[in-house]
């Protein structure tokens, strides 16, 4: 996989290779510790239980599948490649909670675990799944006779530029793996399986060929470095499941809406435009879904009823009085969709309004969940015209129903609880076109019409493409150069009120503004803790010379990596899959107390790409197919992080929704996908957890790379979202010219765009210098001006002004 324009070496491959670890300090801070473990256990969704879970407390249990030793904790690439302290896997968490684990067979499967080691291949090769321990009949049969249960355990993990195969051992099970199933349950009259997977794979299978044989299924996700502790909690009962799914699984791949738009390596048409996940099923396809969006079973029953939810002009409360009704105790997750007149533009039938978790419920106990729904949050993107209010959010005239339900299949069951009467067709906000399809390539999207039966079907229709004058646009939009005054301003001279940020900007040197538009050019800079992602802010010695203090990047989202041991995290899905933004925000605040302790100033994370197709690599870091639960997890990761002092990087921004060619491709994507679906969650996270730096993505969007896209990163992140901090690019960058200024290429076109920082900041990977793309930009005719690069400047010096070790240094 080399890419051209690079040494050879990829960036793939050196983000990777693996850290070494350089001390042996091991100690993990035990509230990290539990809350990981919590967290773990919280996500993991339970999504069938014929009465074998929990265990018995003096349950005799066998357990099958080589992976409750050779564990899938986490996915592959720079999300995943954390020094942990310890894992545990499945047979050691259930040995460790007391269960009566059938040593016999524990140690067949550990001799042979350790006779056949998994090939752990190289970046981009990694193994999906591991070959499966073949059964002897016997073995099975002597297992089932000593004990009371089964417990099957089946594996996958995908990671960067590893997307899953629509393959045996990656999306779909193997011969190996379905022999074992069958073979465990002939014999046991209870089988309970539990999927350590980072995101959803096909489960037809469960249905199909093996239906009440397995009682129980556990979906126990990739836990982290707590794995088999968390599942054992549940197992057992001593955590009540709670999870949810945040993806619909369905019946099989061909349902999904992206199905046939996904891999291929230069483009991506999306032609499901908003009807993404469950916003397709509920729409066009009920009947071909799994488990919907939002299920989950817990150890107990709950009633959910109206507790007298009311509106107020735009302003709805959503009361819901939560029972338990049944014999154990737990936790309930509140769900409310909406429901929109179809009007011109078309809806998904259900959208996701709002979501609240209750506390632990003891049996009989009721708790009323209070969630505000705001009548503007659930307005519309415009990109067509055809509300009469082109690019804009609207409210089309008709009934807007929030229905309340314990998933979304649920919901849609359920009499609205509140409804808002939108007599006419009200424009939210006006705005102005941007990202829209290159005219060059149009291409036909998803509308839902009437069937006749009271459903809807698929029809199309053309996508609106851009209209925009980039080259207008950004001329008229050129910052003012400022005027040096005083010279030797200091960044601690700012800090202190001596100088203002505008002065010392105004002070530094073309080849000062130079350095701070980029890092230290490469992975593990000598001016960062060892292993660390890279490096920015006083990247040269002259910045240093003014305080400017060089500030450490390192990956992200489940671990910190760097050369030293540190936590690992449950991957990301399993901690939306908790719908707990609270204990999200508890378990981030303490690992930014580690980002502290081991040297990272900035947590490149949270990944937090919208799941638009399970086959994508990287969804174990991201969080769901769903941009309000996105957005409201990932600002508590956000927020959990910064209370610390140092720096989230919520990534990648955006639509990078696949692996393969992940440098290269192109999402063409509608306006009003881009606003609704793929940036949503982005803008939810800026305007809830308040980000001090964001990366942006490797695909194109459009046609332009995220690192070079002003419509992008100027007109909607900073102009109509308001975002002053930070924005970097992911690692290295593809040269380009501008199409619209041929005077500005590579870092000048980036900056231009207040893409303000290359990261590492090398021309390529393996080089430890610039292309001098932009400096030569500044002197040339209708080049880059000065004071767009003073705007980059001060866009990273506020940041360097607020992070640690800067404040650190003024102590
Ligand atoms: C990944 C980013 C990561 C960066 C630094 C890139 O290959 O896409 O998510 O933060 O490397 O390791």
């Amino acid at each position: 996989m080399t890419h051209p324009g690079t040494t050879g070496l990829t960036p793939d491959s050196l983000a990777q290779g693996s850290t070494t670890v350089l001390d042996d300090d091991r100690h993990v801070d035990p509230d990290l510790a539990r809350l990981a473990r919590r967290a773990a256990a919280d996500g993991a969704v339970l999504l069938r239980n014929g009465g074998a879970l929990p265990l018995a407390p003096d349950a005799r249990v066998a357990v099958f599948g080589r992976v409750q030793i050779d564990y899938f904790t986490v996915g592959y690439g720079s999300g995943g490649d954390v020094n942990a302290p310890y894992s545990w896997n499945l047979l050691d968490g259930l040995r460790d909670a007391g269960v009566a684990v059938d040593e016999e067979l524990a140690a067949v499967y550990t001799d042979w675990s350790a006779a056949h080691r998994p090939d752990p291949g190289e970046w981009g090769t990694w193994p999906r799944s591991f070959d499966e321990m073949p059964l002897d009949a016997a073995l099975v049969s002597d297992a089932a006779g000593r004990t009371d249960l089964a417990v099957v355990v089946i594996g996958r993990a995908a990671g960067e530029s590893r997307d899953n195969t629509l393959e045996q051992g990656s999306f779909l099970l193997t011969d190996d793996e379905r022999v074992m199933l069958e073979q465990v349950t002939a014999a046991f009259d209870r089988v309970v399986l539990v999927l350590d997977i980072g995101s959803t794979m096909d489960l037809s299978w469960l249905e199909e060929d093996f239906g009440h044989r397995i009682d129980a299924v556990l979906l126990a996700w990739q836990g982290g470095m707590e794995s088999g502790r968390a599942v054992a909690d549940v197992l057992t009962g001593a955590v009540s499941p709670s999870g949810r799914l945040t993806d619909s699984v369905a019946l099989s791949y061909p349902d999904y809406p992206t199905a046939g738009n996904f891999g291929h390596p230069d483009v991506n048409v999306y032609a499901e435009d908003v009807y993404v996940g469950y916003r397709f099923f509920q729409t066009f396809a009920p009947e071909r879904v799994q488990f919907p969006f939002g299920f989950g079973l817990g150890y107990t029953t709950f009633e959910l009823a109206d507790a007298g939810s009311t509106v107020d002009g735009d302003r709805a409360t959503v009361r819901v009085r939560v029972t338990n009704t049944g014999q154990r105790s737990g936790r309930q997750t509140v769900q409310v969709y909406a429901a929109k007149p179809q009007g011109a533009l078309g809806q998904p039938v259900l959208a996701l309004a709002a979501f609240g978790k209750t506390a632990e419920l003891a049996p009989g106990e009721s708790a009323t969940v209070r969630l505000a729904v705001d009548l503007t949050e659930l307005a519309s993107y415009d990109d067509s015209g055809a509300t009469g209010h082109r690019h804009s959010w609207v409210l089309e005239a008709g009934d807007y129903h929030l229905h309340v339900g314990a998933d979304v299949r649920d919901a849609g069951h359920q009499v609205p609880t509140v409804t808002f009467a939108v007599p006419e067709t009200r424009l939210v906000r006006r705005l102005t076109q941007a990202v829209a399809p290159d005219p060059a390539h149009p291409f036909v999207r998803m509308r839902p019409v009437p069937d006749g039966q009271g459903g809807f079907r698929v029809d199309r229709e053309e996508v609106p493409t851009s209209t925009v004058d980039r080259r207008v646009r950004i001329l008229a939009d050129l910052p003012e150069a400022l005027l040096a005054g005083r010279s030797g301003i200091t960044l601690p001279d700012v800090a202190a009120g001596r100088a203002t940020l505008a002065e010392l900007v105004a002070d530094l040197s073309p080849e000062e503004l130079e350095g701070l538009t980029r890092g230290d050019y490469v992975m593990d800079s000598p001016l960062g803790a060892p292993g660390n992602a890279g490096v920015l802010g006083g990247t040269v010695e002259a910045l240093r010379a003014r305080g400017i203090s060089p500030v450490t990047t390192t990956d992200g989202p489940s671990g910190i990596r760097l050369s030293a041991y540190a936590s690992l995290l449950p991957c990301g899905t399993a901690l939306a899959a908790t719908w707990d933004p609270e204990l999200v925000e508890s378990l981030a605040t303490a690992h930014g107390a580690e980002m502290v302790a081991k040297g990272s100033d900035i947590l490149l994370s949270p990944g937090m790409n919208i799941h638009r197709d399970p086959l994508c690599g990287r969804n174990f870091e991201y969080l769901s197919e769903d941009p309000l639960v996105t957005g409201r997890i990932a600002a508590a990761v956000v927020r959990g992080i910064q209370s610390n002092g140092v720096a989230a990087c919520p990534k990648h921004f955006a639509a990078n929704n696949q692996e393969e060619n992940r440098n290269r491709n192109d999402s063409r994507v509608s306006e009003r996908a881009m606003r609704e679906i793929y940036l949503r969650g982005f803008q939810l996270c800026v305007a809830e957890g308040r980000p001090q730096t964001i990366m942006t993505s490797y695909n194109k969007i459009n046609g332009v790379w995220a690192h070079y896209h002003h419509d992008l990163v100027t007109t909607i992140l900073r102009e109509e979202w308001g975002y002053t901090g930070l924005v970097m690019t992911d690692w290295w960058m593809q040269p380009a010219t501008d199409p619209d200024f041929p005077a500005l290429t590579n870092d000048a076109y980036r900056v231009r765009a207040q893409v303000d920082v290359l990261m590492p900041g090398g021309r390529d990977f393996g080089t430890d210098h610039g292309d001098g793309s932009l400096l030569a930009a500044l002197d040339r005719e209708d080049g880059l001006t000065l004071g767009e690069v003073q705007r980059t400047a001060a866009n990273v010096l506020r940041f360097v002004l607020g992070s640690r070790p800067f404040r650190d240094g003024l102590r």
